[in-house]
């Protein structure tokens, strides 16, 4: 149970209980568990008029955790109702909030439950996804609220990690780019952006501020620091790109980006008229290029290499070739690794030295951190 893991790692709870969840649990439970009296409402003695202070307990908590959140609470979290006293603390609390939502697998993927979760993480929550499972309902899927152990875990990483990259700037590009034809076929390639996405989320947890720039992909960052610029084709990320590049800190180009776009991209749609048919493509703008062209002292920029083969040398020749301080080797002889796994295998290679870092298959998000702590040595952090 949540309250009891959150008390055995030295927090100190203080429960409110809107009064849909005095029908599931007693506040009794909860008050022995947590070792003080469960808030309930506005006011705790009707007859003294004692009220209940929610913008001291606002004040007074270094996280709030709603869990679990019903469909309804995050409805009224999301349009600012403040009808009891759970709101009214959310909307009074200067600390971080976490919410893990649970309920029936049709509400939870309900649109408009999507877009209330959409809007309080773009507001700076912390969504803690529910999890697929047994529903109290007897349904199977997704609703279930994430484990305590898990909601636990993301306090911890939250709190523990010092903020060596507050106040830092990040630019990221993840991804595939997708090359139109015409309108409704493209060329593109198995990139998933799981390495590009991983790396926002460990670099915004180092309390960067990341501008992520996303080619089509099926993923959602998490951390509130990652602000998203979604684009289709390598001409839109570049421009993308462009806008961030000087402002940034620090770069890092983890896009599979397609090197070729189609020369004439149709209007209408290819008819099967001829048995063959050629499509020229031309060669399009390498963003790492072009923008760690223009690096200044002060920046730091790190690029992808994908290899199949003389891996080493090819990614010496394009930290070089693309003036990079970091690259970051992907071989696709190593099995686990590479595009479409959620693991991988990489070695780093920097400019500054000839060092080559190896590491071991991990997942992908051990992986970002791999990275983000060389980045964080090599910028003096
Ligand atoms: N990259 C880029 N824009 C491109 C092509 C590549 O920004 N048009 C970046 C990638 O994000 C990666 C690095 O350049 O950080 C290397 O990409 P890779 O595809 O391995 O190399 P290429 O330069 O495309 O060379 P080649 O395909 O010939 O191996």
């Amino acid at each position: 149970m949540l309250v009891r893991l959150l008390i055995k790692s030295g927090a100190e709870v203080q429960v409110i209980m809107t009064e849909a969840a005095k029908t599931f649990i007693a506040p009794l439970t909860l008050a022995t568990l947590s070792g003080k009296p469960v808030l309930t409402s506005f006011v705790s003695d009707v007859q003294s008029g004692t009220w209940n202070n929610h913008v001291a307990l606002g004040l007074w908590a270094d996280a709030l955790v709603v869990a679990p959140a019903s469909a309804n609470t995050l409805a009224r979290m999301a349009i600012g109702l403040s009808d009891d006293l759970l709101t009214v603390t959310y909307l009074s609390a200067r600390c971080p909030v976490w919410v893990a939502p649970a309920m029936d697998l049709d509400m939870y993927q309900h649109m408009t439950t999507q877009r209330n979760l959409e809007q309080l993480r773009s507001a700076g929550n912390f969504i803690i996804d529910a999890e697929q499972g047994e529903l109290a309902s007897g349904l199977y899927g997704a609703g279930r609220m994430a484990e305590p152990e898990t909601i636990v875990a993301h306090l911890n990483h939250y709190f523990q990690h010092d903020k060596l990259l507050q106040g830092k700037k990040v630019l990221i590009t993840a991804g595939p780019t997708q090359e139109a034809i015409d309108p409704v076929r493209f060329i593109s390639n198995a990139s998933s952006g799981k390495m590009g996405y991983a790396l926002a989320e460990a670099m915004a947890d180092y309390g960067a501020e990341i501008q992520l720039i996303s080619g089509p992909v099926f993923l959602k960052p998490q951390h509130p620091g990652i602000h998203v610029t979604h684009v289709v084709n390598a001409r839109e990320m570049l421009e993308a790109s462009q806008k961030h590049f000087s402002g940034s800190d620090i770069a890092i180009f983890a896009a599979a980006v397609s090197d070729y776009t189609p020369k004439t991209k149709y209007d209408q749609k290819l008819k099967k008229t001829t048995s063959e048919l050629t499509l020229v493509l031309e060669k399009n703008p390498d963003i790492a290029s072009i923008l760690a062209g223009k690096k200044r002292s002060d920046q730091f920029v790190a690029g992808f290499a994908l290899e199949t083969q003389h891996e080493l040398d090819h990614a010496q020749q394009k930290l070089k070739a693309k003036n990079l301080d970091m690259i970051v080797l992907n071989s696709l002889n190593d099995q686990g690794a590479g595009f479409g796994y959620d693991t991988n295998k990489v070695r780093l290679l920097f400019r500054d030295n000839t060092e080559v870092r190896e590491f071991a298959l991990k997942d992908k998000q051990a992986v970002a951190y791999d990275i983000v702590h060389a980045i964080i040595e090599k910028t003096h952090v």
